[in-house]
């Protein structure tokens, strides 16, 4: 039977690297065979990683879905279930940030912020956990930061984000642990990816990269299922870039 695995944000930089990690691990894990669901909001990006995926022998479908929207969110999830009967995996990984001082935060910067990384990653959360405690069994990964519990003075209103998707982690637990469904909160430093845009070749020579956070991720995945990974934390060496 195929496992169905839902990747937020599947196009670029974690994402991407976490749908690779899975494609990949069906030759490790016998009897494997992962139907890799790759959304965010650009097509050529994930059509580009599902081509990718399929060269391992992964099944992947793309949807371009803006999880802000709870329309979509819907569409999402009712078209995986139409085509797989179910959902075993949910990766919370789709986020923005937009860094800069205090003061020159915006109202469009924050309900930017807040509509992916708040709303979004909420009421999709919501609605496949509710198929997962009707099945008793599931797995959610939030993708979160360890800004979830720093602060970074360029960061107010993505710490404020990535503090409250902290909040709804622990929020899910309680409801998790009554019904056999997995929750795990990742919480990386500095990766180098999109989202950092132009950065310094001192401070990327020093910076996580992508497969760093996503061999965890599938390795907690692959745990035996009476065992949940609660909280994985990886930081570079040199320890959080301030910024
Ligand atoms: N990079 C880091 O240092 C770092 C550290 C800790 C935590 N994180 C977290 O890790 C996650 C991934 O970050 P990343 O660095 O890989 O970022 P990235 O390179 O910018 O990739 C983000 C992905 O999310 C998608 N996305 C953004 N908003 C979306 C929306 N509303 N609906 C659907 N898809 C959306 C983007 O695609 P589209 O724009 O095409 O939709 C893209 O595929 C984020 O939650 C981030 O907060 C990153």
């Amino acid at each position: 039977m195929k496992q169905v695995i839902i990747i937020t944000g599947a196009g670029k930089g974690i994402g991407r690297a976490i749908a690779l990690e899975f494609a990949q691990a069906s030759k490790m894990h016998k009897g494997f065979k992962p139907a890799l669901i790759l959304a965010s909001r650009t097509i050529s990006d994930l059509e580009s990683v599902a081509a990718e995926c399929r060269s391992f022998g992964a099944t992947a479908d793309i949807f371009q879905v803006d999880i802000a929207n709870t329309a979509q969110i819907e569409r999402l999830v009712n078209t995986t279930v139409e085509r797989y009967g179910s959902i075993d995996c949910l990766v919370n990984n789709a986020g923005v940030g937009r860094f800069k001082p205090l003061t020159e935060m915006t109202e469009e910067d924050f309900d930017y912020t807040m509509s992916t990384n708040l709303k979004g990653t909420f009421f999709l959360t919501q609605r496949v956990f509710g198929l997962m405690e009707k099945r008793r069994s599931g797995h959610i990964f939030f993708i979160t930061s360890i800004a979830a519990e720093m602060a970074f003075k360029s960061s107010s209103i993505y710490c404020m984000s990535k503090f409250a998707q902290k909040g709804l982690v622990e929020v899910m637990r309680l409801y998790a642990k009554t019904c056999n469904v997995r929750i795990t909160n990742v919480m990386p430093g500095a990766v180098y990816t999109p989202m950092w845009g132009e950065v310094p070749d001192a401070m990327k020579s020093v910076m996580m990269r992508p497969e760093d956070i996503a061999g965890p991720v599938v390795g907690a995945y692959f745990m035996p299922q009476r065992t949940s990974v609660e909280e994985l934390v990886l930081r570079p060496v040199c320890g959080d870039i301030n910024e």
